[in-house]
C-alpha cells in the first residue's frame, strides 16, 4: 500500500514537474499581418507551446478566436489597443516575437523601412522591457540589422538588457539557402544545412557554402552567392508590392521559436543562426552579428566563430562588415536621439 502511494507521489510529483518546466507563453507581435497569422498557426500546433498571446494593432482578437478554434491544448488570447493589452499580452511570456512593421514594396531594399519601422519596434521593445525584461525577444521586423540594436538600446536605457536573450530573426537565409543548394545538388533540402552568417540584407548575408562541404565554381557561386543574398527580392517582386516573404519567414520563425523552447526545456546541442550581440566583429564596428549560436536555457549559451573560409568567402565578410556596421550604427543613433 506504502509502495503503491510512493509510486503514485512520484508520478504525480514528475507529472508536476514536467507541465511546470513545460509551460510556456509566447507573445506574437504584429499577429495579423502577413507573418504574424501564419506564425500564430504553427505556433498553436506546437505542443510546446501552451499559451500564446497575440496583439496587433488591428485584427488580432479575430485571428486569435480563429486559431484558438484549432484543437491543440494550448491557450490562445487576442489583444487589441486597449490600454493594458501590451501589458497583459507581454506578462509572463517566455518568447516574444515581434513581426509589426511595414515590409518591402518591389524596389526597396530593408533600410527603406528604417523610417517607419524603428518606432514601431522601439514602442514595442519599451513594452517588452518594462512587462517581459526576462523573456526571449526575437526581431522579425526589419531592417533586423538596425531594429536589433534599437531593441537594445531601449532594454540598455531601461538597465534590464541582457545580450543572451535578444536575438535577431535570420532563420530564414539559412532556410533559402538549404533550399536553393537542394535545387542545385537535386538533394533533400530537408537534409541541409548551409551556414549563413552576417547580417540580414543584402550584402550582409554571407553564405559559407565550403562549410558544407560544397564547391561551386565561378558564375554558379556568384549566382548561388546572390540568390542567397537577394533571394527576399524574388518574393517582393512576385507579390508586385502586396508585401514580401510571410509563409517562408512564418516557418522559419516557428522554427526558431521551436528551437529555444527545446533549448529551454533542456535539450543540448540546439544550434540556429541568428543576429546577436557578438564579440567577433566589435573591433570592425558589428557589436551584432549572426553566425551560428548554441541555444540553452539562458539564452545564448555559446558563440560559434565564423570558421574557415574560403579567399572568396573572405571577401564576402569584409563586404559585410562594412554595410552591417553602418546599419548598426545607424540604429543606435537614431535610438539615443528618439528615445
Ligand atoms: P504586414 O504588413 O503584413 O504585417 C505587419 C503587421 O504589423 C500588421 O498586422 C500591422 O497591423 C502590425 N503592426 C503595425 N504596427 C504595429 C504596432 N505598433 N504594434 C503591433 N502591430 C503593429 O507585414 P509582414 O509581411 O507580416 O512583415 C512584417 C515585417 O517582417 C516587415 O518589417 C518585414 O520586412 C519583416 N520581414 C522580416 C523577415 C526576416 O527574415 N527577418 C522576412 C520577411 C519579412
Amino acid at each position: 500500500m506504502f509502495a503503491a502511494r510512493q509510486v503514485f507521489a512520484t508520478a504525480q510529483r514528475r507529472a508536476f514537474s514536467a507541465s511546470a518546466r513545460q509551460a510556456t507563453k509566447v507573445a506574437v507581435l504584429g499577429a495579423s499581418g502577413g507573418i504574424g497569422q501564419p506564425l500564430s498557426l504553427l505556433l498553436k500546433l506546437n505542443p510546446r507551446v501552451t499559451e500564446l498571446a497575440l496583439y496587433d494593432i488591428r485584427l488580432a482578437p479575430g485571428v486569435a478566436a480563429d486559431v484558438g478554434h484549432i484543437n491543440t491544448k494550448s491557450k490562445v488570447t487576442g489583444y487589441d489597443q486597449t490600454p493594458s493589452a501590451l501589458r497583459e499580452c507581454l506578462t509572463g511570456a517566455e518568447i516574444v516575437i515581434i513581426p509589426a512593421g511595414v515590409p518591402r514594396k518591389p524596389g526597396m531594399t530593408r533600410d527603406d523601412l528604417f523610417n517607419t519601422n524603428a518606432s514601431i519596434v522601439r514602442d514595442l521593445a519599451k513594452a517588452c522591457a518594462e512587462h517581459a525584461p526576462e523573456a526571449n525577444i526575437c526581431v522579425i521586423a526589419n531592417p533586423v540589422n538596425s531594429t536589433v540594436p534599437i531593441t537594445a538600446e531601449v532594454f540598455k536605457a531601461r538597465g534590464v538588457y541582457n545580450p543572451k536573450r535578444l536575438f535577431g530573426v535570420t532563420t530564414l537565409d539559412v532556410v533559402r539557402a538549404s533550399r536553393f543548394i537542394s535545387e542545385i545538388k537535386n538533394n533533400d533540402p530537408a537534409n541541409e544545412n548551409i551556414t549563413v552568417i552576417g547580417g540580414h540584407s543584402g550584402v550582409t548575408i554571407v553564405p559559407l557554402l565550403s562549410q558544407s562541404g560544397y564547391s561551386l565554381d565561378g558564375q554558379a557561386l556568384d549566382d548561388f552567392t546572390r540568390r542567397v543574398q537577394f533571394g527576399g527580392d524574388e518574393v517582393v517582386q512576385a507579390k508586385a508590392g502586396a508585401g514580401s516573404a510571410t509563409l517562408s519567414m512564418a516557418m522559419a520563425g516557428a522554427r526558431f521559436a521551436e528551437s529555444l523552447l527545446k533549448a529551454s526545456q533542456g535539450e543540448k546541442g540546439v544550434i540556429e543562426p541568428t543576429f546577436v550581440d557578438s564579440p567577433l566583429f566589435k573591433d570592425r564596428g558589428c557589436d551584432y552579428f549572426s553566425t551560428n549560436v548554441e541555444l540553452g536555457p539562458n539564452g545564448v549559451e555559446k558563440i560559434h566563430p565564423i570558421g574557415k573560409v574560403t579567399p572568396y568567402e573572405q571577401k564576402l565578410v569584409d563586404a559585410c562588415v562594412e554595410d552591417l556596421a553602418k546599419n548598426i550604427k545607424k540604429g543606435v543613433a537614431w535610438a539615443k536621439e528618439n528615445p
